[in-house]
């Protein structure tokens, strides 16, 4: 009821909206419309009553509710069911709880704040309250699994796009990482559940550090991690950043799934790739392997080639990847 109230009072022509319009059009009486103008002050929002003239929303929270967003959403299905949570101990565990119960296409799930936010590999992802973004997208794509690495690639190239629009420039380390003067502000964690020819579900898992300060950081994670607040001097509106995350990724998801198109997202990943044409150390199981980042493939792998000219194409899966001796 509370998110009824707020778009009622965002969404009128009028400067005042009456008590007998918000109960009338929600059902509600007025001691249950003073209830809820109560809770939605505790919430941050500022809503002036006057009495004889209505209500007015004089300022909203920074909060990515649906009701705060969707005003900046242009996606037809992404996000569309947008479930909020406060606290929860990682999106991407609740999405595959729900995507299990049989949760729609295009569930998106954002948090304020992650109490075991994960990464991949089994780190951990700092998610401190109100200051990023933690969200996971619930997609049951019609493909073969073989092709779930391509998402991963179509979000990373979102992510880019996004950065971009909010003037901050960044570059993609292959699979999942997106880079900000040289230390990491965004990771992509891609969850498959899929049979041997198809795919049940996936959750693709979004963090991003947009107001993070340089104390929410471990001294150690300080040295491979920045926040978009640090590179850009000032604070970014996390709920435009959302809106404008959802649909860039369902543009480049839609024109995959649609027309088979990868295309435009991919040449995203390669020209503003941080490790094409880069040497770099490939980590499997916990053993180094010095190769040059040469390409992406078609399908969302990487191209190396190895000291002794071997060319070889590595999965996402089983790699994590350093460019030349740097920790990121
Ligand atoms: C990585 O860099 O290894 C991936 C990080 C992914 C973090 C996001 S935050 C939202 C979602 N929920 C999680 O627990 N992880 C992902």
């Amino acid at each position: 009821m509370k998110n009824k109230i707020i778009s009622l009072l965002k969404n009128t022509e009028e400067e005042f909206v009456s008590g007998e319009k918000i109960s009338e059009q929600l059902g509600i009486t007025r001691a249950a419309i003073w209830k809820y103008m109560k809770m939605l002050k505790e919430d941050g929002y500022l809503i002036e009553a006057y009495t004889k003239k209505g209500y007015k929303l004089i300022s909203s929270p920074d909060l990515l509710t649906y009701e705060e967003i969707s005003n900046k959403l242009t996606t037809s299905f992404l996000g569309r069911n947008l479930l909020y949570y406060k606290t929860i101990d990682s999106t991407n565990n609740t999405a595959k709880n729900l995507a299990n119960e049989g949760a729609l296409d295009g569930t998106v799930l954002v948090a304020e704040k992650q109490t075991s936010g994960r990464g991949r590999l089994g780190r951990q992802w700092v998610s401190p309250e109100y200051k990023g973004i933690y969200t996971s997208f619930i997609l049951r794509p019609k493909i073969e699994p073989m092709k779930a690495a391509k998402i991963t690639q179509i979000t990373a190239a979102a992510a880019y796009l996004t950065f971009k629009e909010f003037g901050i420039d960044s570059s993609i380390k292959w699979p999942n990482d997106i880079i900000v003067n040289g230390k990491k502000v965004c990771g992509i964690l891609t969850e498959l559940n899929c049979e041997l020819n198809e795919i049940n579900y996936l959750v693709v898992g979004i963090g991003i550090n947009v107001n993070l300060d340089s104390d929410d950081f471990t001294e150690e994670i300080s040295k491979i991690a920045t926040s978009l607040k640090i590179a850009n001097g000032k604070e970014i509106n996390r709920k435009a950043l959302l809106a404008t995350l959802l649909n860039n990724f369902e543009k480049l998801y839609l024109d995959f799934i649609e027309n088979e198109n990868t295309s435009t997202a991919l040449e995203i990943c390669k020209s503003h790739s941080a490790i094409i044409g880069k040497d770099i150390k490939l980590i499997r199981k916990g053993e180094y392997f010095d190769a040059k980042a040469i390409d992406i493939t078609d399908d969302g792998n990487l191209v190396v080639e190895y000291p002794n000219k071997e060319i070889a194409t590595v999965f996402s899966g089983e790699v994590s990847v350093r460019i030349g001796d740097n920790y990121i």
